[in-house]
Parts: structure tokens; C-alpha cells; sequence
């Protein structure tokens, strides 16, 4: 009894430990359901595997936000594919001035003279998918290519580059959602959301 009692208490201060925002369903609106995601999904699937086949496709799943698109999109496309992780930090790497991104993991990738795609969530400037070509050209890749679930249209961008496979292009609104994160909550979401102010 004591022993519940003491497990209740735990978990009842867990949770009020949460921000109310990570629970509150209010402010989520719906902007792309999972099934157009899924729709969307197939048709990119496709394509890849068309322009990929026979060659050493390697998928460099840019950690966190791609996890749901990475999921789901490995399991579309029917290729002996092999996948490799990287993580882009804009701070917390010591000596590095925050804003500043550095890409971790780049240096144990196995890449060279292979045919390269690197999957990220979200195309907003462009600043962290220049310095993830960037470090991952260093590797000389015999191909490299790029894949967004969003690009963010109506936002400067410090590139021209456009990625090769974009699933939508999106207005400029932040989002959460398949995988997309605000503060660290809400990947776990189906469809792509807007997160509305309260
Ligand atoms: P960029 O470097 O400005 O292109 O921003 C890309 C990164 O910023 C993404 O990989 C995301 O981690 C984050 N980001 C940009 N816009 C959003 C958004 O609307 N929701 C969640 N994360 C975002
Ligand atoms: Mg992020």
C-alpha cells in the first residue's frame, strides 16, 4: 500500500513537472494530415528507388527531426540501402560561438565513393542543410543528394540550393509534428501541426 502510495506521489510529480504547453491539444492545428504524408510519401519513395537503383544508396538521417520520415521512408523504398546517422548542434560544442553549426558524427560516417542522400525535416534558411553538404563533401561522396519532408517558402535563405526531393513546400509558420519539434515535444504527432500562440 505505502509502496503505491509512494509510486502515485512519483508520478503525480512527474507529470506537474511537464509544461502544460507539451499537453495542451488547443493550440495544435492540423496543417498536413498523416495520410497526405503517407500519399506524399509513396510518390518520393518511388522516384528514389527509380533514381537510385544499382548504385550504393547511403541515407544520412540527420538526427532528430527526420526520424519519422526516415521510418517510414526506408521501409517504401525497396533498395538494399544502408543507414548512417549525423546530428547538427548550433551550440554546446566547446569553442564553438553559439549560432554557429557544427555537424556531430560527421567524421564516422562511411560515405566515401558512395551515392549519398541526406534526409533532414525541415528546409527553413538553408543554414544547416549548406553545412551538412558541406561536411559531408568533405568525405567525397561519388553522388549526393538531399531530401525535406518541408521547405519553408517566404523565408530568406542563405543559399539558392533547393533540395532534390522536397514532400512540401509550406508557408512560413512553425510546425511540429512527424517528427518536428518545439522545445523538444510533440515528434511524436501524426500529421504535421501548426502550433498556434495562446
Ligand atoms: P535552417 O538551418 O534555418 O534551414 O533550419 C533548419 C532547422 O531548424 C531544422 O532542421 C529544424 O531543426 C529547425 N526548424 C526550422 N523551422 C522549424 C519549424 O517550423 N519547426 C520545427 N523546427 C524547425
Ligand atoms: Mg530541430
Amino acid at each position: 500500500m505505502i509502496t503505491r502510495l509512494v509510486i502515485l506521489t512519483i508520478c503525480l510529480l512527474k507529470a506537474a513537472t511537464l509544461p502544460a504547453e507539451s499537453m495542451d491539444p488547443t493550440k495544435l492545428r492540423s496543417l498536413i494530415s498523416k495520410d497526405q504524408i503517407a500519399d506524399k510519401l509513396k510518390e518520393v519513395s518511388a522516384q528514389i528507388e527509380q533514381d537510385y537503383n544499382g548504385k550504393d544508396l547511403v541515407i544520412v538521417m540527420v538526427l532528430k527531426g527526420s526520424i519519422c520520415l526516415v521510418a517510414d521512408l526506408i521501409r517504401e523504398v525497396n533498395l538494399p540501402l544502408d543507414l548512417q546517422t549525423v546530428q547538427c548542434s548550433s551550440y554546446g560544442a566547446r569553442g564553438t560561438t553559439r549560432g554557429e553549426l557544427t555537424v556531430i558524427g560527421a567524421d564516422r560516417l562511411q560515405i566515401h565513393n558512395r551515392d549519398v542522400l541526406v534526409v533532414d525535416d525541415i528546409f527553413d534558411s538553408g543554414h544547416t542543410m549548406v553545412a551538412l553538404l558541406k561536411a559531408l563533401e568533405e568525405q567525397k561522396p561519388r553522388s549526393l543528394k538531399s531530401c525535406v519532408l518541408l521547405y519553408k517558402q517566404d523565408v530568406p535563405k542563405v543559399t539558392e540550393y533547393r533540395p532534390d526531393y522536397v514532400l512540401f513546400d509550406i508557408p512560413n509558420l512553425f510546425v511540429v509534428g512527424y517528427g518536428l519539434d518545439f522545445k523538444e515535444r510533440y515528434r511524436g504527432l501524426s500529421d504535421v501541426c501548426v502550433l498556434e500562440a495562446p
